[in-house]
């Protein structure tokens, strides 16, 4: 079989026994996507490296609630994978290249820079306020990126995979992508004028006819089913994973990857070539590869990366840049973990409706942690959902301030816990038992909750690393339930303190109760990092003992010592979530003014 030059470049760098698998057989079998044995990390440190990113956000206007939700999931996965003892980075930043920014930045007479760096600073200025805690920002307009993009792009034309052709067909600005003629489709707009939109975002395409260098991504059509079939969770959920395989049914041809300069002036030029501009998604995708520290470097937390992204933007992360990738002979990203959209009253939030919910007057009103709770809690991966402000105070209400804060609030308040300590657990009074054979003082329910407690660490885990954040919190909010239960069934302010045995029983419900809030607390951290350290501190839980490899859970009840038993209790009395008032929630969500960028 004849092999083609770029591809016997490729070959070289494969193992040995996996080149003379490929070689006998297509292309297509010749790529194996299991980690290669030099890609592999022999130290127990690779295990525990975990690189997040979010996609960098277009600066071509102010960030939404939308923009806000890839943020923070993103965050609560890295910072669940600190509480893990990972070594966690998490990349965001800014997109600053392309036509769409190049044309937002003349509509108000700025020069690009100043227009990009003005918007930048406010998607840095939410996230801090945010507590978004990114280990690094990007500015695609970085001079460390530019080098990234110039070495990509010259590893990918020394390898063939580049070549000089031109591009006839549409083009959407606003999404910045190409588009074939089954993806467009014909509509009369307002002025009863005949255009052509993309059927997938409904943006306005134009036709184009221009010399550029294109990309051989047909050539990677069959190597890309087989990184599918190879990896069936290397893109999440199941539902989009599905929607890339049906898209690979299709043909998929060669790809523009540079603009002519007297179009596109506003991005990074292509090594050796004046008049060409690069591409701005191939400038955008490396930059997770300029923070990993390509190229030089790199290895270590490339070898760890997983992509949120939302799914407007799925066929460029599970397509273009794993197909990129492999030109480069890079390994691909571990997980593309893609998530949906919020809308505002079943409406796609978008600058021309006017309809896009501002987050930073959101987390005003309702505090940060209550905004992050509701993205986290109401966002499904695989369905859009709507965002409304009279949800958000219900379901803020009852899970944060009367179930959460509220039970805080009865094992620490004075009149039931006079001495303001954790107090002792008896054994005697609660002993190891069954639901169905009930010791002590308890109730079958009670063995029900300290069982599904114990078990919520894990169930937690496991919900956060699929990416159903709202599972892992709908877990956590029944746990919730059950311990609020468990006080209202034993009623502890019943119970005569003057009577050594009620005392004892007193105390173990508290007790057993701060232990259930201790690993609320505990789990919550990465999702509502204020509100959890509040809790937290007020359980007199210590910083070193909030990791979630020292948690445990009622070891007096297994029979073992608890470090937490006697303690005094934290200092901050303060309400733990306040109640929102329900005017509030009646309110219209405030919205971004369609223009308020031009009055910068
Ligand atoms: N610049 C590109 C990404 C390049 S990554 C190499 C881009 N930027 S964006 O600003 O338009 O979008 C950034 C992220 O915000 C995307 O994940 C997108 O899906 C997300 N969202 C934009 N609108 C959204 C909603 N209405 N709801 C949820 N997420 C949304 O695409």
């Amino acid at each position: 079989m004849r092999i083609k030059p770029h591809l016997r470049v490729l070959a070289r760098c494969l193992e040995e026994p996996v080149r003379s698998r490929w070689q006998g057989s297509k292309l297509s079998s010749a790529w194996s996507f299991q980690r290669r044995p030099s890609q592999l990390m022999h130290t127990d440190e690779a295990g525990k490296m975990f690189y997040i990113t979010t996609p960098i956000f277009y600066v071509n206007a102010a960030p939404h609630i939308g923009h806000l939700y890839s943020a923070v999931i993103a965050d609560c996965l890295h910072r669940s994978r600190l509480l893990r003892g990972f070594n966690s980075r998490f990349a965001t930043g800014t997109d600053e290249h392309g036509l769409k920014i190049q044309q937002a930045a003349e509509s108000v007479q700025k020069h690009p820079l100043a227009f990009c760096s003005e918007v930048s600073e406010k998607f840095k200025h939410l996230f801090t306020k945010s507590n978004i805690s990114y280990t690094d920002f990007i500015r695609t307009t970085e001079s460390r990126h530019r080098s990234a993009v110039e070495h990509f792009w010259t590893v990918l034309l020394k390898k063939g995979l580049i070549y000089k052709g031109s591009y006839e067909g549409w083009y959407s600005t606003q999404d910045e992508s190409f588009l074939t003629p089954t993806q467009v489709t014909k509509v009369t707009d307002a002025n009863g004028n005949e255009i052509t939109i993309s059927t997938e975002s409904g943006h306005k395409v134009e036709w184009m006819k221009e010399d550029n260098y294109m990309f051989r991504l047909s050539e990677f059509r069959a190597p890309l089913q087989q990184w599918l079939r190879d990896n069936p969770s290397a893109v999440q959920p199941e539902k989009f994973y599905h929607i890339v395989l049906q898209w690979l049914d299709d043909d998929l041809p060669d790809l523009s990857v540079s603009r002519h300069k007297s179009r596109l002036q506003w991005g990074i030029g292509v090594p050796d070539d004046p008049e060409q501009t690069v591409y701005v998604w191939l400038d955008a995708l490396v930059n997770y590869l300029t923070v990993a520290g390509y190229p030089e470097g790199h290895g270590l937390w490339w070898s760890a990366a997983h992509h949120i992204v939302g799914k407007d933007i799925l066929k460029f992360h599970a397509i273009y840049w794993p197909a990129f990738l492999m030109a480069a002979d890079l390994p691909l990203p571990q997980v593309v973990n893609v998530h949906s959209h919020w809308t505002v009253q079943g409406k796609k939030m978008s600058k021309s409706l006017g309809n896009v919910v501002d987050p930073l007057d959101t987390a005003q009103r309702y505090t940060v942690d209550g905004v992050r709770y509701f993205l986290l809690r109401q966002g499904v991966p695989d369905h859009d959902c709507d965002y409304d402000d009279a949800k958000l105070v219900k379901l803020l209400n009852s899970e944060l301030a009367d179930a959460l804060g509220g039970l805080l609030n009865r094992c620490t308040a004075p009149s039931l816990n006079p001495t303001q300590t954790y107090p002792q657990f008896c054994p005697g009074s609660f002993p190891m038992g069954s639901p169905e054979e009930p010791k002590g003082r308890t109730k079958p329910e009670d063995y029900h909750m300290v069982q599904s407690v114990t078990e919520l660490p894990s169930v937690v885990l496991e919900h956060l690393d699929s990416l159903h954040i709202y599972k892992a919190l709908e877990s956590i909010s029944a746990c919730v339930r059950q311990t609020n239960g468990f006080v209202q069934r034993h009623a502890p302010w019943k119970l005569d303190l003057a009577d050594a045995a009620d005392k004892r029983w007193h105390d173990t419900i508290l007790h057993v109760s701060m232990e259930c809030l201790r690993v609320y607390g505990t789990l919550l951290q990465p999702v509502v990092p204020g509100l959890a350290d509040k809790l937290l501190s007020r359980l007199g839980v210590r910083s070193e003992e909030r990791t979630w490899e020292v948690l445990g859970f009622l070891e007096r009840y297994y029979g073992r010592k608890c470090a937490f038993e006697g303690r005094t209790l934290g200092p901050e009395t303060g309400v733990l979530f306040n109640r929102l008032e329900r005017d509030t929630g009646k309110a219209k969500p405030k919205t971004i003014k369609k223009n308020k960028l031009k009055s910068h």
